[in-house]
């Protein structure tokens, strides 16, 4: 049975204080939408959408001086502030449109042979499964998922799932640093040693952990790891990153070939053909909003703020929290199991979710999951704990 508050002897956990920075006055999004969902797209300061609309200004201004003889520098400058931030060196990394460019590159670079297969976990992002899949049939392999069920207890449920399904034709395991339907913290260390000890490649798709996570990218060991500034850097979309373990370097290129893919790692990456690398040049600007702040004020408030929205929900709605209590498997974002009743009376995720937004003007997503539907709300400087129980009623409402 719903209640129609949180009881407050099951909760623990308490709000953060609200950051002044964090008014949504200083925010692109329109303030009359409650936007619970900063882990799809990011969300963008008018600072940070200035000083792109700068770079753009400027390179329309003078596009062969910018994008042919300048660019180098230009791009160069970038690296070597966004590097400082995930701790990559530049010769290392090349900047990649998003993410799943990042995933392509490393799949269509990487030798396999037939009957050779990619592994990775059920709590993979929907599009990287596709990639996996589409990319492993092309060339004769196989896909395949170890099973993790939620709730998740700890680590070691990974480290068994991902032990138990890795063969002697695994060619490489991808994991995720935060899951996208899931919000889950992996062990990404712990699983990084087993695939080390098992002599398989391993790519981390850390697609949200720039922002949210501390990071430190040379010290993970991992063969490949890509990851995105658009999501919790606040960057403009399109800045993502592929890093790549030096004695791998030179067989990786990007998705896309251009005219200096024969020049090495780092010219291939920085010239990806005729497109608008602002989003680019703007994470040095991103980087240095989110430092006036403070990013660990940031990383803090955000993951306390998620702390409190699972312990809330989950009192509310009676069900358990799909990682530990604690919060110390989540980030800034939280997936919680939503009522039985929504589904049964809603089949079908993507309309209910879009009403939501229509009936009720709060942006969350809805994720599908085996066990049934979750909400995965995120938590950002810019929300504010009523925006979550705000939430909590709407989707009482639905059901009531
Ligand atoms: C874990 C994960 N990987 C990859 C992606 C894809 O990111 P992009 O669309 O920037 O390529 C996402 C997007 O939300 C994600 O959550």
């Amino acid at each position: 049975m719903l209640q129609s508050a949180p009881p407050p002897s099951t909760m623990t956990h308490t709000p953060p204080q609200p950051l002044d920075e964090g008014a949504i006055d200083r925010w692109m999004l329109d303030p009359a939408v409650t936007f619970l969902n900063h882990g799809s797209y990011g969300a963008r300061p008018k600072a940070v959408h200035a000083a792109r609309l700068k770079w753009l200004q400027r390179i329309e201004a003078e596009p062969l001086l910018e994008l042919d003889r300048i660019r180098p520098q230009l791009v160069a400058a970038a690296k070597v502030a966004a590097g400082a931030c995930v701790n990559a060196r530049p010769e290392n990394f090349g900047f990649v449109t998003n993410a799943s460019a990042g995933v392509c590159a490393v799949l269509r670079s990487m030798p396999m042979e037939p009957g050779d297969e990619l592994l990775t976990t059920t709590h993979v992002y929907p599009g990287v499964r596709e990639t996996m899949k589409y990319l492993a049939a092309q060339r004769g392999g196989v896909m395949k998922e170890a099973h993790v069920p939620l709730p998740v207890h700890g680590p070691d449920d990974f480290i068994a799932a991902i032990d138990n399904a890795i063969t002697d034709r695994t060619r490489l395991v991808l994991i995720d640093h935060i899951a996208s339907p899931t919000a889950i913290v992996f062990p990404v260390q712990a699983i990084v040693d087993l695939c080390h000890r098992r002599g398989v490649e391993i790519l981390v798709d850390g697609a949200h952990s720039p922002g949210m996570l501390p990071l430190d990218i040379e010290s993970t060991g991992a063969t490949y790891y890509v990851s995105n500034f658009h999501k919790w850097i606040c960057a403009p979309m399109g800045a993502g990153m592929l890093w790549v373990t030096p004695d791998k370097r030179e067989s990786i290129r990007p998705a896309v070939i251009s005219n200096f893919n024969a020049d090495g790692f780092v010219p291939a990456f920085e010239w990806q053909g005729t497109r608008d690398i602002t989003p680019w040049l703007t994470v040095p600007d991103a980087i240095a909003w989110g430092a006036s702040i403070g990013w660990d004020r940031i990383m803090q408030h955000n993951h306390e703020l998620a702390v409190w929205v699972q312990d809330m929900l989950c009192s509310r709605w009676d069900v358990e929290p799909n990682s530990a209590r604690d919060g110390s498997m989540i980030g800034s974002m939280a997936s919680i199991t939503l009522p039985a009743e929504v589904q049964q009376r809603y089949n079908d995720r993507q309309a209910y979710q879009a009403m939501i937004h229509r009936e009720y003007n709060i942006e969350a997503p809805i994720v599908d999951w085996p066990q049934g539907w979750l909400v995965r709300p995120s938590c950002q400087i810019y929300n504010r704990p009523e925006q979550y129980i705000a939430l909590a009623e709407a989707i009482e409402d639905t059901i009531a």
